[in-house]
């Protein structure tokens, strides 16, 4: 399937590249809104210290084993899933899974993109909501009334659709550089100044105060469930990255450094939202309101709370677009690989169709859509990548493809965890339901 492509397959122009476009696709939204009020709503410390952990045991090893599938078979998901598994239909359904949930997750995320960048253009004329309940007043209408997101969000999905047409090293790899780079800059400059906040100790304390009685079998379920989402795991994104690698690249070494960029950044953000927040005598547990309705009123009373606001949503917006541009790359390689459609069409084509399935979401809540696809759905994937990954594939092409011996201990423990406790840790995430 697919060979004359495979062979014209794009590459990335250099290591660096790739780990900052899978970084900028693991950085997002969700080391934001999500990872906060995670950490807000259950234990603080508690949850961190179980969310690394996930990471560590079960985000490394999948994201190894999804840059594998993809470096093996040199295509993206459902050809991938194809390939190995001998053009098994079951299989090919389960990798089908990933362009379902990238489809849907999309919908929702360009949304929150637009709002992100409605807000950088608010917070650039200086107009952000001064106090609490006309800043909560303000988000609701804005986040149910079509007609005023309309501009952010096409603007928003044209940048994202606009990168991915124009393919993997001058589209992908060169704006990551970019807008990471700025991210990462900036993120760090901010939570410095977050440091000198009269909330900043509050704020180190609730992050690192470490409590066990706190960890609960909910916590754990909450942490290991936001490993995916927050790696970008599941829906075939670094199964697509994985396919433009050249030959010789280490991929456990890629694999930890762009997880410990994702932590450390979602880290940071807590860092910089808890800080601000706790000066200011609140809570950090309103969910996505933090960024849209807990933090306008606070930026606009700070000293110099225009230009933060300023820098936080542009951040954001970054975050945003890099990830989202992962997410587009997934259909749209889907529909070149299988359909043998060009770039070109395949990226405006499937960037058309999200963008008006995602209208839905410009005036219903998400809280279900993101719970189903960000869940749901790519705790499926990431299930099918493991067992795929553990079962089928021959450890001795593992082996080879890690430029190691069969017997290598490291090899040997991360075919456990893809074969025994990763299956078996996901099927309970799914029974639990907890996402
Ligand atoms: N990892 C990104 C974030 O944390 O915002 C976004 C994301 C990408 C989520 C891909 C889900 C996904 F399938």
């Amino acid at each position: 399937m697919a060979k004359s492509i495979t062979h014209n397959r794009e590459q990335w122009q250099s290591k660096w590249g790739f780990i900052l476009a899978s970084a900028g696709s693991a950085v997002g939204l969700g080391n934001f809104w999500r990872f906060s009020y995670l950490v807000g709503m259950n234990g603080g410390a508690a949850f961190v210290l179980v969310y690394l952990a996930s990471v560590l045991v079960i985000g490394v090893p999948l994201m190894i084993a999804e840059f594998l599938l993809g470096k093996l078979t040199g295509l993206s998901i459902v050809s991938a899933f194809r390939k190995i598994s001998g053009n098994r239909k079951l299989w090919v359904a389960l990798g089908l899974i990933g362009v379902v949930a990238s489809f849907v997750t999309l919908g929702y995320y360009a949304v929150i993109g637009g709002w992100v960048v409605g807000y950088l253009g608010q917070s650039l004329s200086g107009n952000l909501p001064r106090d609490p309940a006309t800043a909560d007043a303000a988000f609701r209408i804005f986040s149910t009334t079509p007609a005023l997101q309309i501009v952010w969000y096409t603007l928003f999905s044209w940048i994202v659709a606009t990168i991915v047409s124009r393919g993997v090293r001058a589209g992908i790899e060169k704006y990551n550089r970019i807008l990471m780079l700025m991210f990462l800059m900036l993120l760090t400059g901010m939570a410095i100044y977050a440091l000198t906040l009269p909330g900043a100790r509050e704020a180190l304390s609730f992050m690192f105060k470490f409590d066990a009685s706190k960890i609960t079998p909910l916590v754990t379920l909450l942490a290991v469930g936001h490993t995916f989402f927050s790696l970008s795991l599941g829906a075939g994104i670094m199964i697509a990255y994985g396919s433009y690698l050249p030959k010789k690249i280490t991929l456990p070494f890629a694999s930890i450094v762009i997880s410990v960029i994702d932590v450390i950044v979602a880290l940071l953000a807590g860092l910089v939202i808890f800080s601000i927040v706790f000066s200011f005598g609140l809570f950090p547990d309103s969910g996505t309101g933090i960024a849209f309705v807990t933090l306008p009123p606070l930026f606009a009373v700070m000293p110099g709370g225009t230009w933060l606001a300023t820098i936080f949503f542009f951040m954001l917006a970054a975050a945003a677009i890099t990830s989202a541009v992962s997410i587009l790359e997934v259909v749209a390689v889907y529909l070149m690989d299988e359909w043998k459609v060009s770039r070109q069409v395949s990226t405006w084509g499937s960037a058309i169709a999200i963008y008006l399935f995602g209208l839905i979401w410009t005036a219903n809540d998400i809280t279900l859509v993101d719970k189903i696809a960000g869940g749901y759905l790519l705790v499926l994937g990431a299930l099918a990548v493991a067992l795929l990954v553990g079962w089928v594939v021959p450890l001795s092409n593992l082996a080879k493809l890690l430029q190691t011996k069969a017997t290598h201990p490291v090899l040997r423990g991360f075919y456990f965890l893809n074969r025994y406790l990763i299956p078996i840790t996901l099927v309970w995430l799914l029974l639990s339901g907890t996402f």
